[in-house]
């Protein structure tokens, strides 16, 4: 860790309160004395993922996700450790000083200044855009493309002089070096000279959600065919730099996030989300130009429970709307399918039959299983028996990868309609592949959470020291038991050894707390389980063993069950493997001296 002290650390989460920060995410609902929610790290209708205000941890009873406040951050907003502090302390007004920054000092000031850059670009060419003579050309072809002053303002739209250097000039003026201006993206070596990489192009900025200027997509005016024939890219984007990645980012979700309707339109290009916001209908946001990726879905799925997808009819575009499909589906999303029959793209769409086309093609958005079958019949002749055998086996694949049997079933009905083969046929059809396919797993449950993490833990040691869920059960329920008071945590460094515990992360915990419990100080769990950051499983397992919720009538005699189960089940262990009659003699005088302790630890109290 070492990025800021403990206390620091501590400062920061107590600051904040994980039930206020969850329920941006989630609907918290209290129980008890914790509070529950449906979990975000998988698929589950009835709540299993609780939060415990006062220790700040989260744990999810079904999938076993567990960790402190700063591990949900970075969970939740696919953040690294730091930035997820960092985030907590602004939300609290703390200044995480200089010091605190040591570990990525350099990254910090080149994000602050690529940033910072990218803010004065994105003036310059907005400046440019409205220079009566430089951005003259450039304000037409926005013109030309129906694009009001307001929506160039509300994008920050903008035009990049056809000049090699004016961008560099502004930048080098500022202080940046042109070395910095290259790997901000801004400029680019052309024969070992630094050059604008933007020359006479529109400027689309692209801002991530928290509102920075990241990078900028820069589009030729007019065609990209020139007059000899000669295609240039349309649009030249930003390249990857410590602030922009365009598989993680999503153009326009810094406005669309805003809506408030829990429904998302993705489009493809830049102008189509434009021309779309222009029209008044708030939600629309596209990808960086690549396909829909699975970080970008997770983080679309913060905002949304369902996603129009409104990509080009084309034979690409239909490809693409099918992988999207798939994507949001696995994210645990809904999804439809708007079709703009009669144009190109949502662009000229609203452009041939207007706004209000646009909302009735909107609000006539097609399921995505009807989407996906539409296609299917599109590619086969039903009127011909064998066309006809091979359609249903088609659609029967389809339906088996479908989750909710109501929607299985109406559809199941809608062939058999339509193809006249009965729908106990079709079932059968559907049976067939649903044995096939894996389809989506089950819920985990809190006992298959429990073998998973012994199953990992036994993954790494020889046979004779694997153990059994009921042993891992004792020696998490004793940590537990230790981490609520110094005295027992005491008590037991002077029965226990960290290592008779039976696996690493528990003997580092144990290690550590009997060392806090020792020097006199409070055990601070979210700081313990902060030192398995970076391991999700650790973090996991770890976390677990403080989210324990038991309340138990005589800590004491807890502490010494625990103690005496897990001795006895570790004697019991060796004595199974042992074969030296001297060795198991010498087990069985231990086990018969544990008994006989066990009678001594109570009466000691
Ligand atoms: P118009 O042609 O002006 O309507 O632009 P558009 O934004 O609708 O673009 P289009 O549908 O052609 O492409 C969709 C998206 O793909 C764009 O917004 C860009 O993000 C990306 N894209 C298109 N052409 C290029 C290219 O030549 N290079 C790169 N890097 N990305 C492109
Ligand atoms: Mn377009």
């Amino acid at each position: 860790m070492a990025f800021v002290s403990d206390d620091l650390f501590n400062e920061i989460c107590m600051s904040n309160d994980i039930i206020d920060y969850a329920s941006s995410f989630m609907t918290v609902k209290k129980n008890g004395k914790n509070y529950m929610a449906c979990c975000p790290f998988h698929n589950e209708k009835t709540p299993s993922f609780s939060l415990d205000r006062d220790k700040q941890l989260f744990h999810c009873f079904g999938c076993g996700a567990s960790g402190n406040f700063v591990q949900l951050v970075m969970r939740l907003e696919a953040l690294d450790f730091k930035d997820a502090l960092q985030s907590l302390a602004e939300r609290a007004n703390i200044k995480i000083p200089e010091n605190g920054r040591r570990e990525s000092d350099a990254v910090t000031r080149k994000k602050d200044s690529i940033i910072e850059m990218n803010k004065l670009a994105a003036r310059f060419f907005y400046d440019s855009l409205m220079n009566p003579e430089t951005g003259r050309d450039a304000r037409a072809y926005f013109s030309a493309r129906k694009l009001s002053k307001e929506t160039i303002i509300k994008f920050g739209l903008g035009y990049a002089p056809n000049t090699t250097d004016a961008l560099l000039k502004e930048l080098k003026d500022k202080g940046y070096t042109e070395e910095q201006i290259v790997e901000a993206g801004l400029a680019v070596m052309r024969n070992g000279k630094a050059v604008d990489k933007y020359r006479n192009r529109v400027i689309f900025p692209i801002i991530n959600v928290q509102g920075k200027v990241i990078g900028f997509g820069g589009r030729v005016m007019g065609s990209n065919e020139l007059a000899n024939g000669v295609k240039i890219p349309k649009y030249l984007n930003s390249p990857q730099t410590v602030v922009y990645d365009k598989s993680s980012n999503v153009f326009a979700l810094n406005i669309a996030k805003n809506s408030n309707t829990r429904r998302l339109i993705l489009c493809e290009g830049y102008m189509d989300v434009i021309s779309v916001h222009q029209a008044g209908i708030p939600n629309c946001i596209a990808t960086l130009g690549t396909a829909l990726t699975e970080q970008q879905t997770r983080l679309l799925m913060r905002y949304c429970d369902e996603i129009l997808i409104c990509y080009d009819m084309d034979e690409a575009g239909t490809k693409a709307a099918l992988r999207a499909i798939d994507m949001i589906s696995a994210a645990g999303g809904r999804s439809r399918v708007i079709r703009i029959a009669g144009a190109k793209d949502p662009d000229e769409y609203i452009s041939k039959y207007g706004v209000s086309g646009f909302k009735t093609a909107i609000e006539k958005a097609m399921p995505s299983t009807e989407f996906k079958l539409s296609l299917i019949r599109r590619k086969y002749d039903i009127t011909d028996t064998d066309g006809k055998v091979r359609f249903v086996d088609e659609i029967a694949q389809c339906l088996a990868g479908i989750t909710d049997s109501v929607e299985v079933e109406a559809y199941i009905k809608k062939t058999a309609d339509e193809t006249g083969i009965s729908e106990r046929a079709i079932f059968g059809k559907y049976s067939e592949h649903k044995k096939k396919s894996p389809g989506p797993k089950p819920d985990r449950t809190k006992e298959d959470y429990k073998r998973r993490a012994v199953n990992l833990i036994n993954s790494e040691k020889p046979k004779e020291d694997r153990v059994s869920v009921a042993v891992m059960d004792a020696e998490r329920k004793l940590l537990s038991v230790i981490a609520k008071s110094r005295r027992l945590c005491i008590r037991a460094s002077e029965l226990i050894e960290p290592d008779e515990f039976s696996n690493n992360i528990y003997v580092t915990l144990a290690t550590r707390m009997y060392d806090s419990a020792k020097a006199g100080n409070q055990i601070d769990e979210a700081v313990i389980v902060n030192e398995f950051s970076g391991n999700t499983d650790a973090e996991n397992i770890a976390a677990a063993v403080f989210f324990n919720n038991e309340e138990y009538t005589d800590n004491d005699k807890t502490l010494y069950d625990l103690i005496y189960t897990i001795k006895l089940n570790r004697l019991e262990r060796r004595m199974n493997e042992a074969t030296d009659p001297g060795e198991i003699f010498d087990l069985i005088k231990q086990k018969n001296k544990l008994i006989s302790d066990r009678k001594e630890w109570q009466i000691k109290t």
